[in-house]
C-alpha cells in the first residue's frame, strides 16, 4: 500500500543513462539492460524523466504527443519490457504527467491557435487579448523570460505560460482539458506504471487578483484526479512537484487524498547552506516550521536533480551566501539557482558527499538520487542551460564511458580531469570497496533493515554544539539515531544511551562519541528509545 515510505528512488533519463541502438541516445532496451546495477546498489523505484515525442526545447517537458514514446527511446513493446524486467525484480517505475502545459507543437495547441475564439478548441489553452491579466504572478524561468504572456499571431491573442514561452499552460476551467488529461493519466497506468510525478502541480488555474498558484481549484482538481486513481488502481503512487513554502507544500498532501508525496522543497537548499556554515541551525529551523502531514503521506527528500539547485525557497541573504559559496564560476548561475551537480557543489570532497548522502537517506521522507551522483559524477558548464547536468552516465573508462558505440553521443561524455568518465565510472567505483558507491550501498541497505528511517517520528537532539546535527527516528520497537558534523573539525557528542554503530559495528554505551570533519554516525539504539546527545 504504502510502498513509497520505504522506497530508495534513483532519478534517470532514458536519453542519459545507456545506449544500446548505437545512435548516441540513451533508450529503453539500454536502460532495461542496466536494471540489474540498481538492484545491486538497492534502489527500489526509478522516476523516469519524460520520454514522450517532444521538441526537446524544455528537455522533454515541452510534450507534444502525450501517449507515444520518442522513437529514439524506442517503442511502447520496449516501455512494456521494461516494466515487466523492472517489477520481476520488485523495481517500481514513476514517470512523468506534465499537467500544467504542453509544447506549442502539441496538436492541441495547433488547434487551439486556429479555433474560433470561445470555442472548446480555443479553450484548451488561457488566452487574453491584454497581457496585463494576472499581473501578481511571478516568472519562474527569469533568465529567458520576462512575461507569462506570449503573442500569437495566428490565433491574434496573448497566451499564458508559466515556463518557457514554446510551453503554453493548459486550461483547466475547461471540462474537456480536465477529462483529456485524466485519459492520458489512464493511459500510463494502464499499461502498469507504478506512480507518476504531477510536474509544476501548483499552476493549473490562474484567478485574477492572486499569484496563480496553490489555487483552491488546483486542490480540488488534484483530489478530483486522486479519487479517479483510488477508484480505478491498486498501489499506485501520486508525486507531486510543488516547489513551495512548507505550508503551502504540505497542502498537496490535503488530507491524505490528493499526492502520496511532495518534495521537501525548502530544505534542500538548506542542507548546503547548513553545510557551508558548518552550523545545523538552517535544517533544524525549516523543519521546525514544517508542518505535520497526514500518516498515508511521505516527504520526498533530494540533493540534486535534473534542474538547477534553486533558491526560490530561501531569503535574499541566504541566496546571496550560497551562491557566494556554491557558485564561484558565474557560469554555473541559472534563474534564481546553480546549475550543478552534487560532487562539484562539493569540491569533490568525499567527506563531504558522504555527509550529505548520509543526511539524504537519514532525513524523515523517502530518498532521491540523482543518477550519476552515487558515482560523484561532475558537469559540464559550456552546456547550456540544465543541460550540464544532464550528461550521459560514466558506466566504464571505455570509448563514451561504456554508454554508446556511437562516433558521437547526443551530449559530449565528461572527460577532463577530476571527474573525467576514465577514473569516475560504475566499473571502478564498483571494483573499489572504499568508493562513495560502496558506501551509499551500505547505507541504503541499513535503511532497508530499519523501517524507522521511512516511518520513524523524528526527534531532534539539540546537541550543545551547533555543529552536530543529531536526531532519532521511533518506530514501534525500531529506533535509530543520525549524527552529522556538519564542520571541518573533530567535534564530540555525548551518548546518553546505549545503541550499536551501524556501519562499523562499534557499541556505545552512554558515551562521549568522536566525530571526525563531516563525519557521521548512524546508530541503532538499545532499548529502542530515549535517545540524548
Ligand atoms: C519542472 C521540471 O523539473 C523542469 O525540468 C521543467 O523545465 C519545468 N517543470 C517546466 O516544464
Amino acid at each position: 500500500m504504502d510502498w513509497y515510505k520505504d522506497a530508495i528512488f534513483y532519478e534517470t533519463h532514458i536519453r542519459s543513462f545507456k545506449d544500446s541502438s548505437g545512435d548516441g541516445f540513451g533508450d529503453l532496451p539500454g536502460l532495461t539492460s542496466k536494471l540489474d546495477y540498481l538492484v545491486d546498489l538497492g534502489v527500489t523505484v526509478v522516476w523516469l524523466l519524460p520520454f514522450y515525442p517532444s521538441p526537446l526545447r524544455d528537455d522533454g517537458y515541452d510534450v507534444a504527443d502525450y501517449t507515444s514514446i520518442d522513437p529514439r527511446y524506442g517503442t511502447i513493446d520496449d516501455f512494456k519490457t521494461l516494466l515487466s524486467e523492472a517489477h520481476r525484480r520488485e523495481l517500481r517505475i514513476v514517470t512523468e504527467l506534465i499537467v500544467n502545459h504542453t509544447s506549442d507543437q502539441h496538436p492541441w495547441f495547433q488547434r487551439a491557435r486556429r479555433a474560433p475564439a470561445g470555442s472548446p478548441e480555443r479553450d484548451f489553452y488561457v488566452w487574453s487579448d491584454s497581457p496585463d491579466r494576472y499581473s501578481d504572478t511571478r516568472v519562474i524561468f527569469t533568465d529567458s523570460e520576462t512575461s507569462n504572456w506570449a503573442w500569437d499571431p495566428v490565433a491574434g491573442a496573448y497566451y499564458w505560460h508559466r515556463f518557457f514561452s514554446h510551453q503554453p499552460d493548459l486550461n483547466y476551467d475547461n471540462p474537456i482539458v480536465r477529462q483529456a488529461v485524466l485519459d492520458v493519466t489512464d493511459f500510463w497506468l494502464d499499461l502498469g506504471v507504478d506512480g507518476l510525478r504531477l510536474d509544476a502541480v501548483p499552476y493549473l488555474y490562474e484567478r485574477e487578483g492572486t499569484n496563480c498558484e496553490n489555487l483552491p481549484e488546483t486542490h480540488a482538481e488534484l483530489k478530483r484526479i486522486r479519487a479517479h486513481l483510488d477508484e480505478h488502481y491498486r498501489d499506485r503512487m501520486f508525486l507531486a512537484e510543488a516547489n513551495q513554502w512548507p505550508s503551502d507544500a504540505v497542502a498537496y498532501f490535503g488530507e491524505g487524498d490528493e499526492s502520496h508525496m511532495n518534495y521537501h522543497f525548502p530544505l534542500m537548499p538548506r542542507l548546503f547552506l547548513a553545510l557551508a556554515r558548518g552550523n545545523r541551525g538552517p535544517i533544524e529551523w525549516i523543519l521546525d516550521r514544517t508542518p505535520p502531514i497526514p500518516a498515508s503521506t511521505q516527504w520526498g527528500i533530494f540533493l540534486r536533480n535534473h534542474d538547477e539547485l534553486t533558491l526560490e525557497m530561501v531569503t535574499d541573504e541566504e541566496r546571496a551566501e550560497m551562491y557566494e559559496f556554491y557558485a564561484k564560476d558565474p557560469r554555473a548561475k541559472l534563474n534564481v539557482g546553480i546549475r550543478r551537480r552534487l560532487a562539484p557543489l562539493l569540491d569533490n570532497d568525499q567527506r563531504r558527499l558522504r555527509l550529505m548522502f548520509s543526511l539524504l537517506l537519514g532525513l524523515p521522507g523517502s530518498p532521491f538520487i540523482y543518477y550519476g551522483d552515487e558515482l560523484g559524477m561532475g558537469d559540464n558548464l559550456d552546456l547550456p542551460d540544465r543541460d550540464g547536468v544532464r550528461t550521459p552516465m560514466q558506466w566504464d573508462s571505455s570509448r563514451n564511458a561504456g554508454f554508446s558505440t556511437a562516433a558521437e553521443t547526443f551530449f559530449p561524455v565528461i572527460d577532463d580531469e577530476p571527474f573525467g568518465y576514465q577514473t569516475v565510472n560504475a566499473a571502478t567505483a564498483m571494483d573499489d570497496k572504499s568508493s562513495l558507491w560502496h558506501w551509499i550501498k551500505a547505507a541504503i541497505a541499513i535503511r532497508r533493515r530499519h523501517p524507522a528511517f521511512g516511518r520513524g517520528q523524528v526527534e531532534f537532539l539539540h546537541p550543545s554544539d551547533p555543529a552536530v546535527l543529531a536526531f532519532a527516528l521511533h518506530y514501534e520497537r525500531d529506533s535509530v539515531l543520525v549524527i552529522a558534523n556538519l564542520s571541518d573539525s573533530d567535534r564530540r557528542a555525548d551518548l546518553g544511551a546505549e545503541g550499536v554503530d551501524e556501519f562499523s559495528g562499534t557499541t556505545y554505551v552512554g558515551q562521549q562519541i568522536e566525530i571526525e570533519p563531516y563525519g557521521c554516525r548512524w546508530i541503532t539504539l538499545v532499548p529502542a528509545d530515549g535517545a540524548t546527545v
